[in-house]
């Protein structure tokens, strides 16, 4: 008798992966491409393309390039962009006046986007970090904390001109108490019942936006963000933040970043109905990037892998770099 005689193996995993199609007919989990969203970052000029050399393959773009760029991801399948807005430094001032012009420049790339391309959604993230001279997310106390409640008029206010941009989903990415009931109510009142709130609703003071303080030039002049966005250490808190955004009326809650905090996207997961969003963010894309560029993993094969362990914990909607090249690569 040989050994698996005597140990009578009765149940075998392997079975079920022994060829590709036996593998895809017990697959669990599949991204969907429906909600995979690409982060854009538009700056002022014409016909700017500047490729950010911390995030290679991610540039800023001028409106008319935004258009264009939007164009191609439409043709490979994307179906919503997030919009930032980097407007010119000498415009930012301490209040983030630039944010609420009706002709800023999220304004302006909302109505170029919608006009060429009415079928494609558009995201707005909502904060004041790229509009502040000082760069904080809001308006500053005289103790230099951002001063929560003053800095919901601004955050309702440029809600609305984005609205009325042709914005269909606002996401405010602040962390402020409350801003969702602001938001909502501030939209209603003016009729934009329709426009949709998607709420960075556990928004961690994380190491891995790094590259995209470089790219939007957000980073702030002094101190950090631990004082409105999360202890990454606090689980159980956000589950506490989701409820309030629930109960202010957000219509998706999102989880950011999304590869340390897996556990928590299952635990938002399990906590609401809603959509429930995850933000690749930029500092996960660049580890990627530098990584495959150095020939030590397989790019593509880390993507899938990465972007299927979101969906594995929960993930409806992921937010991510990688979206024109993942669902340019299935259409391949
Ligand atoms: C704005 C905002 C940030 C990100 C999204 N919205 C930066 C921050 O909070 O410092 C990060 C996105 C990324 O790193 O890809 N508050």
């Amino acid at each position: 008798m040989n050994l698996a005689e005597r140990t009578r193996i009765l149940t075998r995993p392997r079975r079920l992966r022994s060829s590709p199609a036996m593998r895809a007919l017990v697959r669990e989990t599949r991204i969907n491409h429906d909600g995979l969203v690409q982060p854009l970052f538009v700056a002022e000029g014409r016909d700017v393309v500047e490729p950010i050399s911390s995030m290679p393959g991610v540039s800023r773009y001028s409106v008319d390039a935004v258009v264009r760029e939007c164009r191609e991801l439409d043709a490979v399948g994307v179906r919503a962009v997030l919009l930032f807005g980097i407007p010119d430094n000498d415009a930012k001032d301490a209040h983030a006046t630039v944010n609420y012009d009706p002709n800023g420049i999220v304004q302006r790339a909302a109505r170029a986007i919608k006009d060429a391309l009415p079928h494609l959604l558009v995201i707005a993230d909502l904060c004041n970090c790229e509009y502040t001279d000082h760069g904080h997310c809001g308006i500053l106390d005289p103790t230099g904390d951002v001063d929560n409640d003053r800095t919901l008029e601004v955050l309702a206010k440029t809600a609305l001109t984005y609205a009325r941009a042709g914005v269909d989903v606002v996401a405010p990415s602040d962390m402020m108490d409350g801003r969702v009931a602001a938001i909502r109510a501030a939209l209603d009142d003016e009729g934009f019942t329709k426009t949709a709130i998607m709420s960075y609703a556990a928004k961690y003071a994380s190491a891995f936006y790094g590259p995209f303080r470089e790219a939007a030039e957000s980073t702030p002049s002094f101190g950090d963000r631990r004082t409105y966005q999360m202890d990454p250490a606090n689980g159980r808190e956000a589950i506490k933040e989701v409820l309030l955004d629930v109960e202010e009326g957000a219509d998706i809650v999102m989880v950011k970043p999304a590869m340390a905090y897996l556990d928590v996207v299952r635990a938002v997961r399990e906590t609401t109905d809603l959509p429930v969003a995850t933000y690749h963010v930029s500092g996960e894309y660049a580890m990627l990037k530098a990584a495959a560029r150095n020939g030590w993993i397989d790019e593509e094969r880390a993507v899938d892998e990465t972007l299927t362990a979101m969906a594995r914990a929960g993930a409806d909607i992921i937010i991510t770099y990688f979206a024109k090249d993942y669902l340019a690569r299935q259409r391949a």
